[in-house]
């Protein structure tokens, strides 16, 4: 019984040594031929509709944002920031990320408006699925590993 889980435990260990503890930190034991985005094409097609309808008229026909959005305007606000991939909309999770939309913009901060009532969960989800339909390989696999599934 006792060599069982010796062997049990050393079995482990080698697989673990595989990777580095940063590796491990940063994600990196994802390889990123695991990492692809089988998106529904529908989903993909209808958050772009949607986006385009709702949110384009400040973030940009394909989520560009304004030229200037790193600049804070003369109020001390910001324009809206690209949502494509450039900018910073994937330092944050699915889950944060439609909360903001949810939400808007902190009150007297930005002028980002709070979709709650006004969109449903469902097209928010479609809505961010497009969003990352955008995202660069690269953008998209950091996002994946070091956002959305954090090691805990
Ligand atoms: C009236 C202009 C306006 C509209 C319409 C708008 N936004 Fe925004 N959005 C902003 C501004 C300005 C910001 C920057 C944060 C702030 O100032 O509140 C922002 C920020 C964001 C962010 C955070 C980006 C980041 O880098 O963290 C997301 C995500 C976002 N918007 C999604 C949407 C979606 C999705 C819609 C449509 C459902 C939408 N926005 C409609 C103005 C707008």
């Amino acid at each position: 019984m006792s060599l069982l889980l010796i062997a049990a435990c050393s079995e482990q260990t080698d697989t673990r040594s595989a990777g580095s503890a940063l590796d491990r930190i940063l994600g990196r034991d994802i390889s990123p031929e695991q990492i692809t985005r089988d998106f529904d094409p529908d989903q993909v097609a209808h958050g772009q509709t949607l986006f385009q309808k709702n949110c384009a008229v400040c973030h940009g026909q394909n989520a560009e944002g304004t030229p200037d959005w790193r600049k804070p305007l003369e109020n001390g606000r910001y324009p809206p920031p690209p949502l494509n991939g450039t900018a910073h909309a994937w330092h944050h999770s699915t889950e944060e990320l439609k909360r903001f939309i949810l939400n808007g913009g902190p009150p007297g901060e930005g002028r980002m408006p709070g979709w709650e009532g006004i969109l449903t969960d469902q097209e928010i989800d479609d809505i961010l699925i497009w969003i990352k339909s955008l995202w660069p390989d690269e953008v998209y696999q950091g996002w994946y590993t070091r956002i959305e599934n954090r090691p805990k």
